[in-house]
């Protein structure tokens, strides 16, 4: 008797441990084979095709290849840099059109590069849009701030963190970047003394924008911040350094000699960031001076004293953010004009010229004034935006089904947008895309948000009031209404 019984248990276990099997095996199935497969004859029928997709890999190991090969050919000089940049981009668009899916994986990303159709996705249909997870090793260097929170939250921190993008808290910071900028070119001068010096510019636009942000997001708090955002450089460049590995999944969790480095240094920004704002509380009176500028730590700090959503590690974190989004793309963007111009030496005479037209003798520190009456270096600046955009692609998520262009786009779609197809995009910006052409931006002049009378579109005072109208008025009742009414709140603010 005992012995049926423990066979019979023997055989519902094998049947269990069976069952399971089969279960994972279907699910895998389904997720690695028969979806990816679905989604794909879903776009063929909408006449949407792309590179087949391989079981489990995706695209992944084509897109490697066109990558490395592109990267491996010597560099024309022209600024014709999407076949380079986003070799595998270029390839396929070439076979399927503006509009085509790629596998990351067992990831779709549909790749769009119609003007249209990005509108739809940022503006008139963001509701059904959303960012997407950004890779681990991406995410610790950005933090929990702005750039990955989503929802509710990103739209609270994105109305306490506005003021600091406004029109007239950038004008006091002029003399701020006056003075970082000054600092640089008197080492120039130095250096050049003893004759003839090469520098390697992207290096010192490093340093520069690095000073400039701890200045923008710590204020009065300068010093101890740039201990942090060193150390966070060193988090950066280590980043950078297993970004050229083989990514394993889990690796960043085994305590390599590097993981352990990284890991320390985490834990250094994270002490002493939690520090420096103990010290600032302390301080809170000085916060935020009656008539310098408002910093990012000061505002977070303020915000916390009234809102128990903001806890210290929302601080640490959108610190974290700020640094990450805007020091390489500051630099890049000064390194590529900076290039552009030895390149095209004609506008080099028109915008030296311009400055010293605008700004009177060489010594004179550019004032809040003079910089609005820079037309022919924002048309530079903006060119150079145009061919050499700091941010080549950015990824939005469909939340739930949409339409996209009368196209149906299935939840979960990743939509690729690639900025650096679009800057170069013959049919947007005519026959001369991929050449330096700033005068394509002198019409543009009266739609900039600013002129010579009135500097900028709307007063601080009337995009506060802006802020907070929208911001209150569209706060939903509706709970299921509350994440797409904030999303949309603050995105009319960007
Ligand atoms: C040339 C310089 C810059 C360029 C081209 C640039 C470009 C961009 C782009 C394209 C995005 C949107 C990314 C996305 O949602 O997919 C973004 C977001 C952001 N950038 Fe920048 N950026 C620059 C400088 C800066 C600087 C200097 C800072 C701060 C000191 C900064 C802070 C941010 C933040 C906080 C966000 C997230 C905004 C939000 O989601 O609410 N950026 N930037």
């Amino acid at each position: 008797m005992m012995m049926m019984e423990d066979k019979l248990l023997n055989w519902l276990k094998l049947v269990f441990i069976s069952l399971m099997v089969l279960l994972f095996v279907s699910k895998i199935a389904v997720l690695l084979w028969w979806r990816p497969r679905k989604i794909e004859d879903h776009f063929s029928k909408q006449g949407i095709r792309g590179p087949p997709y391989h079981f489990f890999i995706g695209n992944v190991k084509e897109i490697v290849s066109l990558m490395l090969k592109a990267s491996s050919q010597p560099m024309p000089f022209s600024h014709n840099i999407l076949p380079r940049v986003l070799a595998f981009y270029h390839h396929w668009r070439k076979i399927y059109g503006a509009t085509f899916l790629i596998w990351f994986g067992p990831t779709v990303r549909l790749a769009v590069s119609d003007p249209d159709l990005i509108r739809e996705v940022f503006t008139s249909k963001f509701e059904f849009y959303e960012k997407n997870e950004a890779h681990p090793l991406i995410r610790q260097l950005e933090g929990d701030g702005l750039l990955s929170l989503k929802g509710e939250k990103w739209a609270h921190h994105r109305k306490i963190l506005t003021p600091t993008f406004h029109m007239e808290n950038l004008k006091l910071l002029v003399p701020v970047v006056a003075k970082s900028v000054t600092d640089m070119l008197d080492k120039w001068v130095t250096m050049s003394e003893s004759g003839n010096v090469e520098i390697e510019v992207s290096e010192w636009f490093q340093i520069l924008s690095e000073d400039v942000i701890t200045r923008t997001a710590f204020g009065s708090s300068y010093e101890d911040g740039k201990a942090i955002f060193r150390l966070q450089a060193r988090q950066m460049d280590l980043a950078a350094q297993a970004f050229q590995t083989v990514q394993i999944p889990g690796y960043r969790f085994i305590p390599t000699k590097r993981n352990i480095k990284s890991w320390k240094l985490d834990k250094d920004i994270k002490k002493s960031l939690m520090k420096l704002i103990g010290k600032r509380k302390e301080n809170i009176g000085n916060v935020l001076p009656e008539k310098g500028p408002k910093d990012l730590l000061g505002l977070m700090i303020q915000a916390s004293d009234s809102s128990p959503n903001i806890t210290d590690y929302d601080i640490v974190e959108e610190c974290k953010s700020f640094f990450f989004a805007g020091k390489q793309t500051t630099s890049n963007l000064l390194t590529w004009t900076t290039v552009l111009l030895a390149m095209h030496p004609q506008w080099q005479v028109l915008a030296r010229d311009e400055v010293l037209r605008v700004c009177g003798a060489r010594d004179n520190i550019p004032t809040k004034d003079d910089v609005v009456k820079l037309k022919t270096l924002n048309m530079i600046v903006n060119e150079s935006l145009r061919l050499y955009p700091p941010i080549i692609a950015t990824i939005r998520r469909a939340k739930t089904d949409a339409e996209l262009g009368g196209y149906k786009i299935p939840s979960g779609t990743e939509i690729l947008i690639p900025i650096l197809a679009v800057h170069h995009d013959q049919a947007i910006w005519g026959s001369d895309a991929n050449e330096f052409n700033p005068a394509r931006f002198s019409e543009d002049q009266e739609f900039k948000p600013y002129d010579d009378d009135d500097d900028k579109l709307l007063s601080d005072d009337e995009e506060e009031n802006v802020t907070q109208d929208v911001y209150e008025e569209r706060r939903p009742n509706h709970e299921m209404d509350k994440e797409r009414d904030s999303i949309a709140t603050h995105l009319m603010l960007r």
